[in-house]
């Protein structure tokens, strides 16, 4: 799962859990717990990076984020998460499995969204804080040193849309819920700088977006990579994006091409 690889890289994500049965979904209901801090005020549990960088040593292993994932792994008291939280299915796309139940502020509610999601996906629910600030969709084109940031999209839901969420039926209902706000603020650059880190970090190549969204604090934490972001000219959030930056449709899947034909052997010399 990318989560681990790209905490392993520096980026903030949100506080994780996968959670694959009911014996894990047990142990995340014992650990998952309301926002409050030790001495009783309300607070984020949420810290930055470099927060955690600096947490003691002790603490170091239960803020990195645990994956359960059968009775075996030993949770014991480490998970760190704290509701409210959002539940999805771990290996999905375009928002399926994505509603308007995804954000859980209670056991009860938790264990429905987990079970929904294996019932209807048949896989692992991934279970994260929820991140209630800004929402970014940053679009990279190329591979290695030459990714760059072609620009960053704020996903701005409309009154009419589902709360809380890029949802699947908010995705599907874009033009009527969804406005796509080309943002260049220090947030968005943040975000693009962290997308271009994610991007070389985990090897993606061509053309992909990173999505991203503000913990409590504001700061922009990774949600999802899209190594192979959807491409139809006019509902897709990358073309949607090049369109908005001046990046003609055909320019933008020139660039796929020629950023792929430089992995091809050129001629004269593959002899
Ligand atoms: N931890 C989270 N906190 C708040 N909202 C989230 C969280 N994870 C996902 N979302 C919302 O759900 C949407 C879809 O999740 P995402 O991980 O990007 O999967 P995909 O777009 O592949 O379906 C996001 O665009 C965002 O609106
Ligand atoms: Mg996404």
């Amino acid at each position: 799962m990318a989560n681990h690889v790209v905490r392993d890289l520096g980026i903030p994500t949100a506080e994780f859990a996968v959670v694959g049965d009911e014996a894990d979904l047990a142990a995340l209901i014992a650990e998952a717990r309301p926002r409050r801090s030790r001495r009783g005020s309300r607070a984020p549990l949420d810290h930055s990076h470099a927060e955690r960088a600096e947490a003691a040593e002790g603490d170091a292993e239960r803020q990195s984020g645990v994956e359960i994932r059968n009775r075996q792994s030993g949770i014991g008291n480490r998970l760190p998460l704290a509701y409210p939280l959002f539940v999805k299915p771990v290996a999905e796309g375009t928002g399926k499995g994505i509603t308007r139940g995804s954000k859980v502020s209670s056991p009860r509610r938790l264990a429905a969204a987990c079970r929904a999601v294996w019932r209807r996906f048949r896989q692992p629910a991934l279970v994260e804080t929820y991140l209630p600030g800004r929402e970014f969709t940053v679009g990279v084109l190329g591979t290695g040193p030459k990714a760059r940031a072609i620009g960053t999209l704020e996903i701005v839901l409309r009154k009419g849309a589902e709360a809380h969420a890029y949802s699947y039926e908010n995705k599907e209902d874009c033009e009527r819920r969804v406005d796509y706000v080309l943002v260049k603020d220090a947030l968005a650059k943040q975000a693009e700088e962290l997308a271009v880190a994610v991007w070389r970090g985990l090897g993606c190549r061509d053309a992909g977006r990173v999505d991203f969204r503000a913990d409590a604090a504001g700061r922009p934490r990774f949600l999802e990579v899209n190594p192979l972001a959807g491409l139809h000219p006019e509902h897709s959030d990358l073309p949607i994006l090049c369109t908005q930056v001046g990046i003609p449709y055909v320019s933008l899947i020139g660039q796929i091409v020629e950023s792929a034909c430089e992995r091809l052997p050129r001629r004269g010399r593959a002899r």
